[in-house]
């Protein structure tokens, strides 16, 4: 790929129109590492800022007992090291190079130039540095033991689709997979499709354990240690739960189970992704009702315009979600449409946060070889777009407070008191 057409692809040069983007890829330096070099050490004073052009770079700190601990990962078109040059301070954390890798080398001066010309560069800078400041803050209050400053502090994201084969397990475990590339061991992924989950069959995974196993007199004693005991860990650090392993235990999974894994999972990582099942059984509304995002997959199909019709209505007069929690997503799960994106939004009256290409074999061959596109197939227009909406979802987002996590929490307590799906909660609004 040229120099250009990679930084069209970052966020901070996206804006800026081809001319000014030449001179910009002409003050760069490529540099190559071996596996295991390392590219700059916390501690040391910084004069670059790096651009991964190929391979994986680790950043990881050093506590004062000297055990390493890794922060993220960084892959193409990310970049890194503009703390050191913004504050004048020591590198915050090293940078190794995971396996041999490419960077763009930009010297300080340019950058200090660069920033004092494109004010829109220099905002999108602080956007970063601001998100990265938060991810840490976040971080390290989870991390604080039996802090109770942490409840409520990860962010739950609902993916429902009230079509099969939509491609929301697809979108479920890219969007997992992709945040976990950026936050190892931070981010969890929850299957709560009750009978046939796939999602952790597309990451290789085959879990031994599930949620069904959890005892009902088990789970008011829930906590960080007992959902580590069924959870599966993925090689990139993503946490995954399934709801059963066995299609005949999604039965014994209840709203009080999705729950209690849900409120653990908040406490221990900043991004639970949950694939929801298509039907409103009640695992299904506990979990949109803890959810902080909805992401509602559509396709470019008349059917599904009428069914995401019918879940709005069904969201907002029977489930009572707030709409500013919904997200919709255009997913061509197959290579035709039947309808594009602007009719769909403009008869469903909701603008699609993005579309997202069909990925043709590649996205068949990823789930059966266990290896999802965002990074067996980094480049493809798919894991761009997957890459994207991750970017724009998650690390976006503020830390909620805790009188949002409450909101949260209290949403769920009165679901808990009307049981009996869908059916009972007309009957309870009705009683009222
Ligand atoms: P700098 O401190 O110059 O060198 C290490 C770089 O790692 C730092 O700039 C940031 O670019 C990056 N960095 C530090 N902390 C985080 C974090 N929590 N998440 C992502 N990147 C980070």
């Amino acid at each position: 790929m040229r120099v250009t057409d990679l930084l069209r692809t970052m966020d901070i040069f996206e804006a800026l129109p081809s001319e000014e983007l030449e001179p910009i890829a002409q003050l760069l330096r490529e540099r190559r590492l071996l596996e295991g070099d390392v590219l700059c050490r916390q501690g040391e004073p910084g004069d670059a800022l790096f651009i991964v052009t190929g391979g994986r770079i680790r950043l990881s700190t050093v506590d004062p007992s000297g055990n390493e601990k890794v922060l993220t990962y960084f892959t193409d078109g990310q970049f890194f090291g503009e703390m050191a040059l913004l504050t004048g301070a020591p590198r915050s954390a090293t940078a190794t190079a995971e396996s041999d890798s490419q960077v763009l080398v930009l010297q300080k001066h340019d950058f200090d130039l660069l920033l004092a010309t494109h004010a829109q560069i220099m905002r999108e800078m602080l956007k970063v540095v601001s998100q990265r400041t938060l991810q840490t803050n976040q971080q390290l209050l989870a991390e604080e033991p039996g802090s109770s400053v942490t409840v409520g502090a990860g962010r739950i994201y609902a993916v429902f689709s009230p079509r099969g084969g939509a491609g929301k397990t697809t979108l479920a475990v890219n969007i997992a997979l992709q945040q976990a590339m950026e936050q190892p061991e931070r981010t969890a992924l929850f299957d709560l499709n009750l009978t046939f989950g796939h999602a952790a069959a597309m990451l290789g995974l085959t879990p031994q354990t599930s949620l069904a196993d959890v005892p009902a007199e088990s789970l008011a004693d829930f906590d960080r240690r007992t959902l580590g005991r069924f959870m599966a860990t993925h090689d990139s650090g993503l946490q995954v739960l399934v709801a059963g392993t066995r299609p005949e235990e999604g039965e014994v999974v209840t709203a009080a189970h999705v729950r209690a894994a849900l409120s653990t999972m908040k406490r221990q990582f900043s991004a639970s992704i949950v694939d929801c099942g298509t039907s409103f059984d009640e695992p299904t509304i506990a979990a949109l009702e803890m959810a902080d995002r909805l992401l509602v997959v559509c396709t470019p199909e008349l059917n599904t315009l009428r069914d995401v019709r019918e879940c709005l209505r069904v969201f907002s007069e029977i489930i009572h979600l707030d709409a500013d929690r919904l997200v919709f997503v255009f997913n061509h799960y197959q290579p035709f449409a039947v309808l594009a994106r602007e009719q769909f939004e403009t008869a469903l009256e909701q603008p699609m946060a993005i579309e997202i290409p069909h990925a043709g074999e590649a996205a068949y061959k990823a789930a059966a070889r266990g290896e999802p596109l965002v990074r067996s197939g980094s480049g493809l227009p798919f894991s761009k777009a997957v890459e994207k909406l991750t970017r724009s979802l998650i690390p976006a987002e503020a830390r909620p407070t805790r009188k949002q996590g409450m909101k949260v929490l209290g949403s769920t307590k009165r679901s808990a008191r009307q049981s009996g799906g869908l059916m009972g909660m007309l009957r309870g609004k009705r009683a009222s």
